[in-house]
């Protein structure tokens, strides 16, 4: 099995599951042009994120890492009209093509682009007490996901499902010895949720056009 499979695989499945859709496509062409990396979820991913928030009947979602705004269309899709979806980024110039990008797939009426330090913008979430998500979308800088995990909590009630990217990133997610602070903080993270008595998850590791690597689903009871 080589990656070549993997991403012919993904091509077929999304070919067969997908349909042409233009502001995705401007997103992530739009995203290239700006000098972003190529790091957003693939469509079969960003489509799952958006049936999981349909299924779970999501109203307020929180993204944690917005980029160019690809995966924010995806789970914005998933919003009732009068649905809310803040999505953190801590660079300025990606939060601007995000936001030409959300306003392009006429979203901009349910998505907040908040630019700054992601763990900064939940401490005064925390402490404005605003009404809690009913889905997040875990997939800022990997190192701080206990620091985020810690505060995504506080911004739960039950039935709030979480879902982190990227915690498996080729396996070395298994490597205990690691020192690279993404490693770190992912097996912090898993650490923290083996130790949560009200949090359910589930971890699955996959394959296809971003490589090997895997996703976090949590639910909060
Ligand atoms: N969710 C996007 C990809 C996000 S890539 C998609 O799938 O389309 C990760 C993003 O997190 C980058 O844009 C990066 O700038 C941002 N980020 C990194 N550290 C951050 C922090 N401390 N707070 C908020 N955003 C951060
Ligand atoms: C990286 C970040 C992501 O969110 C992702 O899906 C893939 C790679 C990164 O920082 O390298
Ligand atoms: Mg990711």
């Amino acid at each position: 099995m080589d990656e070549q499979q993997w991403m012919a695989v993904d091509e077929y499945l999304c070919e067969r599951t997908q349909t042409p859709d233009e502001s995705l496509d401007a997103a992530l062409k739009s995203s290239v042009e700006a000098g972003l990396p190529t790091i957003n979820v693939a469509p079969n991913q960003g489509k799952l994120l958006n049936m999981l928030a349909r299924l779970r009947g999501a109203r307020r979602i929180l993204e944690l890492g917005t980029l160019g705004g690809y995966s924010t269309i995806w789970l914005a899709r998933a919003l009732p009209e009068d649905g809310t979806l803040l999505t953190l980024e801590a660079v300025e110039h990606h939060a601007d093509v995000a936001r030409r990008n959300i306003e392009r797939a006429g979203l901009s009426g349910v998505v907040s682009v908040i630019v700054g330090d992601a763990v900064d913008t939940m401490q005064a979430f925390v402490r404005d007490g605003i009404p809690p998500f009913d889905f997040v979308f875990l997939d800022a800088d990997k190192q701080s996901y206990p620091a985020y995990l810690r505060l995504v909590l506080r911004l739960s009630r039950p039935g709030t499902v979480i879902v982190a990217d990227n915690v498996v990133r080729g396996g070395r997610v298994t490597e205990a010895q690691n020192s690279d602070p993404a490693v770190v903080g992912v097996r912090a993270f898993f650490d923290m949720l083996a130790a949560e008595k009200d949090v359910c998850s589930t971890a699955i590791q996959t394959v296809g056009s971003k490589g090997w690597d895997g996703f976090s689903i949590s639910i909060v009871s």
